[in-house]
């Protein structure tokens, strides 16, 4: 949610922040600027929209002499998208860009207003600068102006801020909202998350919570004290590039089986799910006795999918909650309680302000993440990273199916520990989710012509239902989901039992109702279903397990499954719903990568 970058160092400031900037846009996509610093002068351009706009006013002016610079790209929360609240912002000899909230930016306004400081822009952003401006003119000190103003703020925020009195140097510091700092041969970096700076260098620092820093050509000093302990991240940059594909989820499609490959595999050993190198050993399995998943959108849809799993093979009691809902309305817990946090990011504001709660009600947590180093990751007692690789298109499709199979193979291992299965079970499952959820997915991706045909039925739609049952049903919301934030169709997912007692009255002629139906005891069930919206006018779409008969007669159209067991289904129906968003929103011409209004990583409550 909105995405900083600054350079100084021996060339190409601007250059550098605005590529940086390009591989950020997808924290936040609705305005843009920049700040350079420009014989002794800082020079702000900004636009609004996309970088590409920056770049076109940019383009035109020399500007190879910049040797230092901050950008932004803005996901806007206080003030309408505009060129007036894009970032940079500038108070007096203050200049900054910002990532996150300051919640008290209200009182502080109109404190400052009243010492004579004026603000033109609707921001909170605005309102820290001059707070950092007002006591650099008071004491010509940036460390101390900065630490002063913060001590103030109230809520999240990572800023990185110039002074036009300190040629080429930039402070940064961070409080709730993530940052990094990077060396390169040729001078220093910072960027709110790490594939930003893969272009330019490997060698990385996460700043703590309240660390300030100040970066020049030649150092980097943590003011708090001490050398940051510089790490080499093995992230290439090719993993963050299209590689040929129209879009990068598309890509990210494509890129599954593997993924999940990768997740897994070192986490089994003689061909049993094996957590020992996360930290987690047999006892820690033994000790749980309950457990609360909690994550935001399809983090917590793919929680929903684990919560089955983990009951139905280890017994153990699983609710999962909206992250943003947790935290407030906080369940009893008991002694045994596992709280799993699962979060793309890492930095999810809702999830992360979660785990902390639990922290602080003494309950063990897991953060299961993608973003190496990221907040949650660092925070949680224990973390199992999901090794997706990065996911560049906000809406998650790798970062989803990797959290699906970690989070079965928990199950599997946790059902292991607690004898709930033996060896041989154990083995098996293991098996399956290894070699058949990767296959099952490729199957589904060789038939995508069928799936595009299935778009072109339901494209031009408003209204679209998803039905499932247990399992299905957890999957219908992810499908639905997936359908809507790309594609902009409204869609629902019901339980299919549910529908009847009241959403059916929005069954017309021709409303697109997609029944998921893989679980043979239930089958009989979902034909019924599926029987009740039919006679109302639906059109149905049946996405089923091979072993469902009669399916002719049952919908309108059909799309069998690879023959799998229950967890490949669940993989195989992923990629089914996935592809049917992505080809349904292509038919719609939309932005599949940006979806309007969204942003990659919600560090913002
Ligand atoms: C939807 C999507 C979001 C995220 C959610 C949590 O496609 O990507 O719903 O799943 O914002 O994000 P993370 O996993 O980063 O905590």
């Amino acid at each position: 949610m909105c995405g900083i970058i600054g350079y100084t160092g021996i060339n190409e400031a601007v250059k550098k922040v605005t590529k940086g900037l390009e591989i950020l846009e997808y924290r936040g996509y609705d305005s843009v600027g920049i700040c350079a610093c420009s014989n002794g002068k800082l020079e702000i351009a900004k636009a609004k929209g996309r970088v590409s706009e920056l770049k076109r006013i940019l383009s035109g002016e020399p500007r190879e002499n910049v040797l230092c610079a901050i950008g932004h790209t803005r996901w806007a929360t206080h003030g309408a998208p505009s060129y007036v609240n894009a970032h940079p912002h500038r108070v007096g000899r203050t200049c900054l860009v910002h990532n996150g909230i300051i919640e008290n930016y209200k009182e502080i306004k109109s404190r400052l207003e009243g010492e004579g400081v004026n603000f033109v822009s609707d921001t909170d952003t605005e309102v820290g600068c001059g707070l950092i401006n007002y006591y650099y003119e008071k004491t010509k000190d940036p460390y101390n102006a900065i630490l002063s103003a913060s001590a103030e703020m109230k809520g999240s925020y990572a800023l990185a801020i110039m002074l036009e009195d300190e040629e080429n140097t930039i402070y940064a510091i961070r409080q709730g909202s993530p940052l990094i700092i990077a060396k390169g041969k040729d001078g220093f970096y910072l960027a709110s998350d790490l594939t930003a700076l893969i272009p330019f260098t490997k060698e990385y620092y996460s700043l703590n919570e309240g660390e300030l820093v100040r970066l020049s050509k030649n150092e980097a000093i943590i003011y708090q004290g001490g050398e940051p302990e510089w790490k080499i991240t093995d992230m290439s940059f090719e993993a963050s590039k299209k590689g040929g594909y129209d879009h990068f989820m598309l890509k990210e499609m494509y890129e599954q089986p593997k993924a999940i490959k990768g997740s897994l595999t070192s986490r089994i050993v003689n061909g049993l799910p094996d957590f020992s190198s996360d930290g987690l050993d047999k006892s820690f399995f033994e000790k749980i006795k309950e457990i609360h998943i909690v994550a935001c959108g399809s983090a917590m849809h793919a929680g929903l999918v684990a919560a089955c799993l983990i009951e139905k093979s280890a017994l153990v009691p699983t609710s999962v909650y909206i992250a943003s809902e947790y935290r407030y309305n906080p369940p009893i817990t008991r002694e045994g309680t596992l709280v799993i946090v699962v979060s793309q990011s890492g930095e999810t504001a809702d999830s992360l302000a979660s785990l902390r709660h639990a922290k602080e009600r003494g309950l063990t947590t897991l953060g299961i993440v993608n973003a190496v180093e990221t907040t949650i990751a660092r925070e949680a007692d224990f973390r199992a990273y999901t090794y997706a690789g990065p996911e560049i298109a906000v809406a998650t499709t790798k970062g989803y199916a990797t959290q699906v199979s970690l989070l079965g193979l928990f199950a599997i291992c946790l059902a292991y520990n607690k004898g709930e299965i033996d060896e041989k079970n154990a083995k098996a499952l293991t098996e399956c989710l290894f070699f058949e959820a990767p296959a099952v997915m490729e199957n589904v991706l060789i038939r995508r012509a069928q799936l595009k045909e299935i778009a072109k039925q339901i494209y031009e739609r408003d209204d679209i239902f998803y039905i499932g049952r247990g399992i299905d049903y957890a999957m219908s919301q992810e499908a639905s989901l997936k359908l809507k934030e790309i594609s902009y169709i409204h869609s629902q997912a019901y339980a299919a039992g549910e529908l009847k007692h009241g959403t059916i009255s929005l069954i017309e002629d021709g409303t697109p109702v997609i029944a998921i139906a893989t679980q043979e005891a239930l089958f009989d069930k979902m034909d019924s279903n599926i029987k009740e919206v039919r006679a109302r006018g639906a059109k149905t779409i049946l996405i089923c397990h091979e072993k469902m008969q009669n399916t002719e007669g049952c919908a309108d159209i059909v799309f069998k499954l690879p023959k799998s067991s229950y967890l490949g289904n669940i993989f195989s129906s992923l990629m089914t719903v996935q592809l049917i968003a992505y080809e349904t929103a292509l038919l719609r011409e939309c932005d599949i990568d940006k979806p309007k209004n969204l942003a990659k990583s919600v560090t913002v409550e």
